[in-house]
């Protein structure tokens, strides 16, 4: 039986990845701090279930979208009732796997996205309802259909919305942002960036309507509707401490200069997230094929930009990170890449071709910086 006992027995060397098959229940050798798991994925969770009860910060999952596909690699055509059913049930037993802050990310198209969304609310609940990513997984137009379809959803539910909105991670400033910074006025904190010193009116206190007095003796009054962000003792601080910018000649609008080096944190994630940025299912094919060249292409991979997106937001180093769908493997890839922890499951061969080949170049690529991988023998 693959169990908490059998599992183990095979610790060694806290350092390895352990390729398990459930079903026959045999295990490969291993030490591990992260599974490969060779099966179905509600029997793996079954024998993991005990081990790791809320042990995981991030789930995601790319389910098959009961598009009556049929790929080289799996089927994806079931009755309606039976996909949303199977799926619903799966997810419950997800649920007892993640940690008080963790999320679940399903990835999702437009035909199931609206009667998954109803399931996993009755799951979570609406109040843990955290957001819906809309990716362009396409550039190109789709020309034979009414609409060429160019997007695809992410759903993301935490356990406890609240606690993740506290914990979850900002992205960090890319070159683009980072290069909206200026700095015109060699100001020696570095560059900066101006944005509005005036704001909506609505909750303003009487002291945020006032003159500001330029340097060069221009009066500036808030625009209709609007009043200052600081009251007047604090503007004439700002301005006394050069953070105040009222053009190239002086003459300008006053705005406040936000410096690069003061900011914390960096970015809000917003729920838009282009192909420029994250990849689309062609990029993702073609980086497989370049890491397993020969291999049969599987056809429905995820760019590990995106997922590396999402791992980001939702973990630290050292969380361990769950895919119960892991097709080619990118969750894992990413995953080891990163310095997460994770479990990965999949049933098909594609487990051992992809998946289990993928992790090897990778580990080998990063030599002795990766610390997770070390597949002992395929079963
Ligand atoms: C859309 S693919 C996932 C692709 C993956 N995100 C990637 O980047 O390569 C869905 C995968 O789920 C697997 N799958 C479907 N039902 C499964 C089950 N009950 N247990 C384990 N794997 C399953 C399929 O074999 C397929 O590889």
């Amino acid at each position: 039986m693959f169990d908490e006992a059998s599992i183990k027995d095979t610790v060694g060397d806290p350092s390895g990845v352990c390729l398990a098959e459930v079903g026959n229940m045999r295990l490969g050798g291993g030490n591990y701090n992260s599974i490969l798991a060779r099966g179905d994925n509600d029997l793996v969770l079954d024998a993991l279930g005990a081990r790791f009860h809320r042990m995981v910060r991030c789930i995601y999952i790319d389910p098959p979208y009961n598009n009556m596909e049929s790929y080289a690699h799996y089927d994806d055509r079931d009755r309606h009732d039976v996909w949303i059913s199977k799926l619903t049930r799966h997810v419950e037993r997800l649920k007892n796997f993640l940690s008080e802050d963790g999320s679940i990310w399903i990835s999702i198209d437009d035909h199931q996205v609206h009667y998954l969304k109803v399931a996993l609310d009755q799951i979570f609940g609406r109040e843990n309802f955290v957001s819906t990513i809309i990716w362009e997984h396409r550039k190109t137009r789709e020309n034979r259909r009414a609409f060429s379809n160019n997007h695809e959803y992410v759903l993301v539910y935490a356990v406890d919305a609240n606690l993740f909105k506290r914990r979850r991670n900002k992205l960090p400033y890319d070159e683009t942002v980072k290069a909206r910074f200026k700095n015109p006025d060699n100001d020696p904190r570095g560059p900066w960036q101006s944005i509005s010193l005036n704001v909506q009116a609505g909750h303003a206190t009487r002291s945020q309507f006032h003159e500001i007095t330029a340097p060069n003796g221009k009066r500036h009054t808030p625009p209709a509707g609007r009043c200052w962000m600081y009251t007047a003792e604090k503007v004439l601080d700002l301005i006394e401490d050069n953070r105040i910018w009222f053009g190239k000649d002086g003459d300008g609008v006053p705005r406040l200069k936000r410096f690069l080096d003061e900011i914390e944190g960096g970015l809000t994630p917003q729920t838009l997230w282009r192909a420029d940025e994250v990849g689309t299912t062609d990029t993702a094919k073609k980086d497989v094929l370049r890491l397993l060249p020969g291999e049969t292409v599987f056809d429905t991979p995820k760019p590990e930009q995106l997922i590396e997106r999402i791992i980001e937001i939702s973990t630290n180093p050292g969380d361990m990170v769950l895919d119960s769908f892991l097709g080619s493997g990118t969750t894992a890839s990413v995953a080891l890449r990163t310095g997460r922890r994770f479990i990965g499951i999949e049933r098909g061969e594609h487990m051992i071709s992809h998946c289990h080949h993928r992790l090897k170049c990778l580990a080998e690529k990063y030599g002795s910086g990766v610390r997770y991988f070390e597949v002992q023998g395929i079963l």
